[in-house]
């Protein structure tokens, strides 16, 4: 949230007379407030619309010769409307108790006579600014805890040669505050990637808060980034801050960015572009300082080109793009999370669980994990729960095709196709490193260049 300077509270005053709006001005500046001054209804409401303030001293009459303050208790209901948190204190000349208590019923925090006291005016005002900001505090922190887990640095096992760029791509921009976009099949760790990003950032002291632009509505979606003021529509019954206020000054992951609803992008965009939006039902707008990390497993520009997501919107997005490699393509990291994810399910369920067999290991290494890191996870916590050894075996495993109906049957191909699928596979899990495929295969490299050339795998 911006504020003019995070010391000095900035108070509107409004009173149709001039002298007494000048004499509060001066009595507020020397006391270090900030004023503005505002003669009408309207010029409150003019005022209110376009910044923010910590308090309002306000006139319940304006027109001359009223005493009702009907201008005054509808000009509150509208406060009320625009921002339930503002404190209002009333200030009425013709003081009748019965005007106080109905503008307090009407959501004033405390009521003035006037001739007012310097003091008991200044310890109002105090009171009432000092509650707000505990009250904002409470709700931000509510708001906090229930998107939090506390959680430092994600484990990130990342050694094979396809996640070197990954890695050094993390080491590089994470301290900064550019955006990045982080690409990759699912269940590869984009999360993970996210959360990485944001652990070695310098805004680790304020959360990393998460954004899932799948299956909500464009309406339920702008409250939730944006949040929105009471009475902003029909079930808006209270305040509701938005995930953008809540990750100010620290991470937003915006997690399956392509569905956020074509309306919202532009809005998306312009938060981007000027830290600035509102609140849905209010005008009042609003300041942000977030890094914001965005991830998707669908190719962006494809809906770029289909119309269907905007293409400044991704140019903000992706001032760097990090793409993850699917499992396949990560040779030694296969073992590496087999291993990782042996312990943490072993210490989990209790079992004494030494490691995979030979067979186990094979099969871990051909298996193609349509669902990558996801599904490694979930094959080796079954294998663990399933397994009555010491050791893991491959049908503890029970790794399966995802697809049946696409998986080669060896009986079925000739020797060339067989030959030819052997070295995609092989190369794919040395990430196209062709002398280590043909290590691997017991091929020289020239016999692996001619085999390449001959099925066109170049
Ligand atoms: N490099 C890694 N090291 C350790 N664990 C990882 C790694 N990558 C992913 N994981 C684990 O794999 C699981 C899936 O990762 P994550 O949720 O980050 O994937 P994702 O790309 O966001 O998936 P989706 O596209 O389905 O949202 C998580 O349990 C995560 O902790
Ligand atoms: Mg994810």
């Amino acid at each position: 949230m911006k504020t003019a300077s995070p010391n000095r509270h900035r108070v509107l005053v409004a009173d149709d007379q001039a002298d007494i709006r000048e004499s509060l001005r001066l009595l507020l500046k020397n006391e270090g407030f900030e004023t503005q001054l505002a003669a009408s209804p309207a010029e409150v409401l003019s005022a209110i619309e376009a910044r923010e303030f910590d308090a309002v001293l306000m006139d319940l009459n304006y027109s001359r010769d009223t005493t009702s303050g009907q201008e005054g208790l509808e000009l509150l209901t509208r406060l009320q409307t625009l921002d339930s948190t503002l404190p209002v204190i009333v200030m009425t000349a013709w003081s009748s108790l019965e005007l106080a208590v109905e503008a307090m019923r009407t959501g004033a925090r405390d009521f003035l006579q006037k001739p007012w006291e310097n003091a008991r005016l200044l310890s109002i005002l105090r009171t009432q600014i000092d509650l707000r900001q505990a009250l904002r505090r409470a709700s931000r922190l509510e708001a906090e805890n229930r998107l939090l887990s506390v959680e430092s640095r994600p484990t990130m096992i990342a050694e094979s040669e396809a996640m070197q760029p990954v890695v050094d791509l993390i080491a590089r921009i994470g301290p900064s505050d550019a955006n990045v976009l982080i690409t990759g099949e699912h269940g590869t760790g984009k999360e993970v990637v996210a959360r990485t990003l944001h652990a070695v950032s310098g805004r680790t002291s304020r959360p990393m808060v998460t954004v899932n632009a799948g299956g909500l509505s464009a309406g339920v979606f702008e409250s939730e980034l944006f949040g929105h003021v009471k009475g902003a529509f029909t079930d808006a019954r209270t305040d509701r801050l938005g995930r953008f206020e809540i990750a100010d000054a620290g991470t937003l992951f915006l997690d399956e960015i392509t569905n956020v609803p074509f309306n919202l992008q532009a809005k998306l965009l312009r938060v981007l572009e000027t830290g600035e939006y509102e609140r849905g039902g209010s005008s009042n707008t609003r300041g942000v300082n977030v890094r914001v990390l965005a991830a998707t497993n669908v190719d962006i520009n494809m809906e770029v080109s289909a119309g269907r997501f905007r293409e400044d919107l991704l140019f903000r997005l992706n001032t760097i793009e990090i793409h993850l490699p699917a499992l396949r393509e990560r040779g030694v990291d296969i073992d590496l999370l087999a291993n990782h994810f042996l312990r943490v399910y072993a210490d989990r369920y209790r079992k004494k669980i030494a490691g995979f067999d030979a067979g186990a290991m094979q099969s871990l290494r051909e298996h193609s994990w349509p669902g990558n890191v996801r599904e490694l996870d979930h094959a080796i916590e079954r294998a663990v729960l399933l397994s009555p050894g010491s050791m893991i075996r491959a049908s503890d495993l029970a790794l399966r095709p995802a697809n049946p109906g696409a998986a080669l049957r060896l009986e079925d191909m000739s020797l060339e196709e067989v030959e030819k699928h052997l070295i995609q596979r092989t190369l794919a899990r040395h990430s196209g490193n062709v002398s280590r495929a043909a290590d691997a295969l017991g091929l020289s490299r020239s016999a692996l260049y001619r085999r390449l050339e001959k099925f066109s795998l170049e």
